[in-house]
């Protein structure tokens, strides 16, 4: 270990989190529109809850807030409430989904967050699914690119929060989404999996972070960088061994969790978790 992971090893602290959850109620694979997704598997939608709240009841024991948004019949895959909108500051960026099957979540979550009090909302013109695609790191959102969320929706993200949006290209299909290529593990730390990323995203992300985590080919195909950190406890899906060993490591609390039904629709712990960040006191 370096002197830099020591001393950061001492430094971890947890900031409580309030998160949006949605009970896979619903929850099937009729349509596929990721290669994880397979309709002629069978999918254990009781199991699929059973794993879910045991995800939520972890949340509440780490001392987080929980809220809940109402799943709609017909919307299977509104359990990943990641990719229902991004909050930064308290201000609410909808999504808009470029496959008809989630068409109505976008306004769904919206109108979610318009009935808890959100009062700065914004309707995308352009596709973003969420925090799906947008990552909050620090001051800079790190937004991916090439199978869902487009660049425009990116400046559209970048215009209405008035944060730095660093666009990364996505080349491999069964990491179609920024949030199953990269975790953000505390302001400045991340951890990623290189080879779901275009050589140019590649070596921006070295330029950011030369000190990341990088997760073996094993360790991402489980989902391992299906992450949600609080800057202490990092929940990951348990079959990450390799993630989890080198986060103990850096002074991280890696907590492994079973989401092996959510995983046939393409999602785990991260996908099933939307962050609410509210405005600064
Ligand atoms: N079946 C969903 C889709 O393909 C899974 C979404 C997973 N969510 C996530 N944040 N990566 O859209």
């Amino acid at each position: 270990m370096t002197d830099r992971t020591q001393s950061a090893a001492r430094a971890r602290e947890a900031r409580r989190r309030r998160y949006l959850m949605c009970r896979p109620t619903h929850f099937e694979v009729t349509y596929r529109i990721n290669p994880w997704m397979d309709p002629a598997k069978p999918v254990d939608t009781d199991l699929a809850v059973a794993q879910w709240e045991k995800l939520r009841a972890l949340y509440l024991e780490l001392g987080h807030e929980v809220e809940l948004i109402d799943p709609l019949p017909g919307y299977p895959d509104m359990v990943y409430a990641a990719n229902g909108a991004t909050v930064v500051d308290g201000k609410v960026l909808g999504a808009r989904f470029r496959n008809v099957e989630r068409s109505a979540e976008g306004p769904a979550y919206l109108a979610w967050f318009r009935d808890n009090g959100f009062t700065e909302l914004h309707d995308p013109e352009h596709i973003n699914e969420g925090e799906g695609d947008f990552l909050v790191a620090g001051n800079l959102i790190l937004a991916g690119t090439g199978f869902r969320s487009e660049p425009p929706g990116h400046a559209e993200a970048q215009e209405f929060f008035g944060c730095p949006v660093v666009s990364l290209e996505l080349v491999d299909e069964r990491y179609y989404h920024l949030d199953t290529a990269l975790a953000v593990l505390s302001e400045d730390e991340v951890m990623y999996n290189p080879r779901a990323f275009s050589p140019g995203s590649r070596a921006v992300l070295e330029r950011l972070y030369p000190d990341a985590v990088l997760a073996s080919e094993e360790d991402a195909a489980v989902f391992g960088l299906n992450a949600v950190s609080d800057g202490r406890h990092v929940v990951l899906p348990e079959a990450a061994t390799g993630l989890a060993r080198e986060l103990r490591k850096r002074g991280f609390e890696p907590i492994g969790m079973d989401l092996s039904e959510l995983l046939k629709g393409g999602g785990s712990v991260k996908c099933c978790t939307l962050e609410v960040r509210e405005a600064a006191a």
